[in-house]
């Protein structure tokens, strides 16, 4: 069983394109189970769709959380592979707050145990960058402590891949995960260079900047694309070692 998470410089640099990308080159490389894991979803649409009796059933789902499981080979409840999907866009302990919910890593992680029973591979994404916050003391009561995405990480024990969205500032970002990462024992064991901005200036250099003080291999460059290609992506991902 090998297990990652994906974190990422900031909310929308492509870590649910990795992710999926990741699955799909765990399983060519000979892992036959894989799933992806969105423990925290914050953004849902309500969809209902019809059971084989014709009874509509509905429930909260995510983008990112249908694109793992397009790309993964094994089926489970949302329960495991979503635990929590939330229906407003918004940092998570605040959609939680929204929603009358608390995140509580004490279910994540049960969550994520069940899932590792059933699959060979599993790729766990994160919500937004790395110390985005998951819950908060209550504000009235002053009950409950403050968790963040990173402590989600630290109690799942994974080793950590890294997308970093390339863009102005970046580097800043990308520098201070790392810090993040290693200040808590955790192993960052990648890193994907996204092309998210196709003007930005100096781009190789910034990338070269990046393989010089990152401490992990550079797992893939992605160009600049707004249609990926799965497939080809996954073709040019090197697996963390
Ligand atoms: N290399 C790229 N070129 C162009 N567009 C990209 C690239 N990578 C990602 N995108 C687009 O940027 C958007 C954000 O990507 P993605 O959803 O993978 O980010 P994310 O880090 O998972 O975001 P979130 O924090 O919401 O989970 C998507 O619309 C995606 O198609
Ligand atoms: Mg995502």
């Amino acid at each position: 069983m090998v297990a990652y998470f994906v974190t990422g410089t900031d909310t929308g640099v492509g870590k649910t394109r990795v992710s999926a990308a990741l699955l799909q080159a765990l399983h060519r490389a000979g892992h036959a189970r894989v799933v992806g894991m969105k423990p925290v979803a914050a953004g849902c649409d309500w969809v209902t769709s019809e059971d084989a009796q014709g009874v509509a059933h509905g429930q909260w789902l995510n983008e990112d959380v249908a694109a793992l499981r397009a790309a993964g080979t094994l089926a489970v409840p949302p329960l495991f592979d979503n635990p929590y999907a939330l229906p407003d866009p918004l940092s998570p302990h605040l959609a939680a707050r929204q929603a009358g919910e608390v995140i509580d890593l004490d279910h994540i992680e049960a969550s994520f145990h069940a899932l590792r029973q059933h699959a060979d591979a599993v790729v766990v994404e994160g919500a937004g960058g790395f110390i985005v916050p998951l819950s908060e003391p209550d504000p009235v009561t002053g009950e409950g402590a403050w968790a963040t995405s990173a402590d989600l990480a630290l109690r799942l024990q994974l080793p950590i891949v890294l997308v970093v969205g390339m863009r102005l500032g970046c580097l800043n970002h990308a520098l201070l995960t790392q810090e993040a990462i290693a200040s808590r024992g955790l192993k960052l064991v990648g890193w994907v260079a996204n092309h998210v901005d196709p003007d930005m200036a100096a781009q190789d250099e910034n990338v070269a900047t990046l393989q010089r003080r990152l401490q992990a291999p550079m797992l893939a460059r992605l160009p600049w694309a707004p249609q990926a290609d799965l497939t080809e992506l996954a073709s040019g991902l090197r697996l963390p070692g």
